[in-house]
């Protein structure tokens, strides 16, 4: 399989689904998904015939997040006005001004749940798993999940999602309001497209405006800080903490921090 199709894009009755591909690697995303992605979604933000985008993974797995051995091998520049395919994808998700559905099933880890924070509607299959584990990684947060994830949910619960780095569930996912409502993971996809295709009937400058309201209280301060995160994950990205997580994922043991 190419990296080319490990992202699958489909259009029907005015929806784009955009679903990761990738098993054999559980879903993670590589830049060329990345660049893909964001090609998806720029194309279809211009494009009238796309009126809703459901974005999904498979039913065991939505995405295991960043691939590890790009983050080794291929680090994102520090530099976010360099347009590298991470931040083009999170910046095409953040501006997209037509309505996103997220179909969850199995894990979604690091940006598989950040993303989540710039759709609009959030279905998850009973086995869903989110994670944020970068400080686990030696990592900051990214996609604004700084800024989002404690106004979502209140700082101590952010807290303990970013700092711990802990999974969490379904039911927890609904609590928090990071996710509208758990469904078994077969009938998911359904659900998300049935979602999809109401939205996509609806009168599309409504749509718009309603989705540019509703973001507007974070809409100048988000983009400043999505940069920043990114110069700090860059940078944490080449540091020692990172090294020696990622080494230690890789040879299948914990990570040592103590020496840091
Ligand atoms: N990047 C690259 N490869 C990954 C990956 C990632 N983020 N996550 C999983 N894989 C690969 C594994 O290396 C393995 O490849 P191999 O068969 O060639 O050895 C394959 O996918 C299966 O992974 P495995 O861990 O055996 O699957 P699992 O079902 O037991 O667990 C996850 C699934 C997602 C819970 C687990 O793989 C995981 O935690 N991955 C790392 C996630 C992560 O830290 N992402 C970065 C966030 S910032």
């Amino acid at each position: 399989m190419t990296e080319a199709q490990a992202i699958l894009a489909h259009v029907e009755a005015g929806v784009l689904t955009l679903t990761f591909n990738r098993l054999h690697k559980k879903n993670a995303i590589t830049t060329a998904m990345y660049t893909s992605l964001a090609d998806a979604l720029t194309e279809a933000a211009a494009d009238s015939a796309v009126r809703a985008v459901v974005i999904q993974g498979h039913e065991q797995i939505f995405t295991a997040g960043n691939d590890l051995a790009d983050f080794r091998n291929n680090p994102p520049s520090t530099d976010a006005d360099k347009p590298v395919p991470v931040f083009r994808f999170l910046e095409a998700l953040r501006t997209f001004p037509k309505p996103v559905v997220a179909a969850v099933c199995g894990p979604a880890v690091g940006i598989g749940t950040t993303l989540l924070l710039h759709c609009d509607l959030v279905y998850a299959g009973d086995n869903a798993a989110f994670s944020l584990p970068f400080v686990n990684l030696g990592l900051c947060p990214e996609a604004g999940a700084s800024l989002l994830l404690p106004a979502l949910v209140g700082y101590p619960r952010a807290a303990e999602k970013l700092l711990l780095g802990e999974a969490f569930y379904a039911e927890e996912a609904v609590d928090m309001g990071l996710v509208n409502r758990i469904l078994p993971p077969h009938e998911l996809a359904g659900y998300a497209q049935a979602q999809a295709l109401k939205l996509a009937a609806k009168p599309p400058e409504s749509l718009r405006i309603t989705k540019a309201l509703m973001k507007q209280s974070h809409a100048a301060v988000l983009p400043v800080l999505m940069k920043e995160e990114f110069r700090h994950f860059g940078e944490l990205l080449r540091g020692p903490a990172a090294k020696e997580a990622l080494s230690a994922v890789m040879e299948k043991r914990r990570p040592d921090f103590s020496k840091l």
